[in-house]
C-alpha cells in the first residue's frame, strides 16, 4: 500500500544550520544500521528532522517516488532510495534524467510498488507480462553500461499468496522475453502487514523462491532483502509495540536483510493511518514520539541492544520553530519553482498511482 497524503511540496531549508545534519556524527549511528524510513514529504518537518537527525539510527529512506526530501542531502549520511511506481513512469523521457540528478549517495532503486495491488490502495496494478517487458527494456539497463548505474530491486508485491503468484508469473514472463538473463536484480523489496511470525514466514517463502530462481543465480550472488513496508495493522498500542520489539532484533540478525522500514513516520490521527490504524504511528498528535517511535529510534538498528546514542524518549519532539505546517513562510522565487517541480512530480507520479 501507500499512505494517503497531501500534495507533496518542496521547500528549501529556512534555517540551514538546523537542516544540516553533520556527516561526522551521522556516520557512527548509521553505518551499521539497517533501519530506514517510509517517509512522506509531508507537513511535519520537525518530525522528519528528528527521524533523520545525526543521532538517529535511520540510515536510509524513500518517499514512494523519485523525489527526495528537501531536508536531507548528500552529506547527511542517509541514503535516498528512489521508487519508480509504474510502467508509465519508466516510459517517461525524463525518467533517466531525474535519476541522474539524485545525490551520489543514492545507489539503490526500487521498482514498481505493489503491482499485484490495485491503485486505490497505492498499488500499481500491472500485469506481470507488462511489468517484465518494461523491466527488461527500461530498468535492467540501469544496472550497468554507460553513465550512472544502480542496484535494482524486483517489483515489491503485497505480502500475500496473490503477491507470490504475481512474482511467479513475472519470473516466467522474464524468461520468456529474455532466455539468457531473465529480469536480473540486485535486491528484493518486501512488504509485510501482520504479526512477527507471519513476517518471518513470508521472508522464508521469498528467500526460498529467490534461491531457486535463475533470475538471481545467473549472476551467482545471493539477493539481499529490504523490507520497505512493515507494520502490525489494526491492533492496539501494546500489541503493535510487542510486534516491533520482536521484529527489529530478528531483522537485525538476518544476514540477507540489508534494510527495513516501519510503516510509518506519521502522527496518530492522520489520514495515512486510515487502513493500518493509529497504533502504527511513530508520532503522537502533537509531534512527540510515541513509545513505538521511541523504540524505533533507540534500539540501535545494528543487532545490539541499547542506545543509538541519541535521546529518543517517548514524547520527544523535533526541533521547534521550524515546522513546515505552514507553507507561506518560504515565498521566494527559488522556493516557488522548486515547489512547482514538486507538484509537477506528484501529478506525474501521483496521478498514475491513484
Ligand atoms: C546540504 O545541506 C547543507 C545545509 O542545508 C548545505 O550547507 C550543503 O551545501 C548541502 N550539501 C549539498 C551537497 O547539497
Ligand atoms: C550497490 O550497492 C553497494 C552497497 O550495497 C554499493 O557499494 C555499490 O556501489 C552499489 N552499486 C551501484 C551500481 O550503485
Ligand atoms: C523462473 O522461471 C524459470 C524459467 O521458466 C524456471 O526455471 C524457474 O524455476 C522459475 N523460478 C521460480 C522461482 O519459479
Ligand atoms: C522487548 O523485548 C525485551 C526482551 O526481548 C524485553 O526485555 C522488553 O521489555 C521488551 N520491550 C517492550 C517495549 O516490549
Amino acid at each position: 500500500m501507500r499512505p494517503l497524503h497531501y500534495p507533496q511540496t518542496y521547500m528549501v531549508c529556512l534555517f540551514p544550520l538546523l537542516c544540516n545534519l553533520s556527516p561526522f556524527v551521522a556516520a557512527d549511528n548509521k553505518a551499521q544500521s539497517k533501519r530506514g524510513l517510509a517517509y512522506q514529504n509531508d507537513a511535519h518537518k520537525a518530525d522528519n528532522k528528528l527521524l533523520l537527525s545525526a543521532e538517529s539510527p535511520v540510515a536510509w529512506y524513500y518517499t514512494w517516488s523519485l523525489w527526495p526530501a528537501p531536508e536531507v542531502n548528500d552529506t547527511s549520511g542517509v541514503e535516498f532510495l528512489p521508487l519508480v511506481h509504474s510502467t508509465d513512469d519508466v516510459a517517461k523521457d525524463d525518467f533517466r534524467k531525474q535519476l541522474d540528478g539524485l545525490p551520489r549517495s543514492s545507489t539503490h532503486l526500487l521498482a514498481f510498488n505493489e503491482p499485484d495491488g490495485d491503485t486505490g490502495s497505492g498499488g500499481s496494478a500491472i500485469e506481470p507480462e507488462d511489468a517484465a517487458k518494461s523491466y527488461i527494456e527500461r530498468i535492467a539497463p540501469l544496472r550497468s553500461g554507460d553513465g550512472r548505474t544502480w542496484n535494482i530491486s524486483h517489483p515489491s508485491v503485497t505480502g500475500s499468496p496473490r503477491g507470490l503468484d504475481w512474482l511467479r508469473r513475472f519470473n516466467e514472463s522474464c524468461w520468456d522475453l529474455d532466455r539468457e538473463k531473465g529480469c536480473p536484480a540486485d535486491f528484493v523489496a518486501v512488504h509485510w502487514y501482520g504479526e512477527y511470525q507471519g513476517l518471518a514466514g513470508w521472508l522464508d517463502t521469498l528467500h526460498d523462491f529467490y534461491k531457486d530462481s535463475p533470475s538471481s543465480s545467473s549472476e551467482k550472488q545471493e539477493l539481499k532483502f529490504w523490507i520497505t513496508e512493515m507494520a502490525l495493522p489494526q491492533q492496539d498500542d501494546e500489541a503493535t509495540l510487542r510486534m516491533m520489539n520482536e521484529t527489529l532484533p530478528y531483522l537485525d540478525g538476518l544476514d540477507y536483510v540489508d534494510g527495513y522500514a516501519w510503516f510509518g513516520a506519521f502522527r496518530r490521527g492522520e489520514k495515512a493511518n486510515e487502513w493500518t490504524g493509529d497504533a502504527v504511528s511513530l508520532f503522537d498528535d502533537e509531534g512527540g514520539l510515541t513509545e513505538l517511535g521511541s523504540l524505533y529510534l533507540s534500539s540501535g538498528g545494528d543487532g545490539k541492544d541499547g542506545d543509538s546514542g541519541g535521546d529518543f524518549e517517548p514524547g520527544k519532539k523535533g526541533p521547534p520553530g521550524n515546522d513546515g505546517d505552514e507553507e507561506g513562510a518560504a515565498a521566494s522565487l527559488g522556493v516557488v519553482s522548486r515547489w512547482a517541480v514538486g507538484v509537477a512530480g506528484v501529478l506525474a507520479v501521483g496521478l498514475v498511482a491513484w
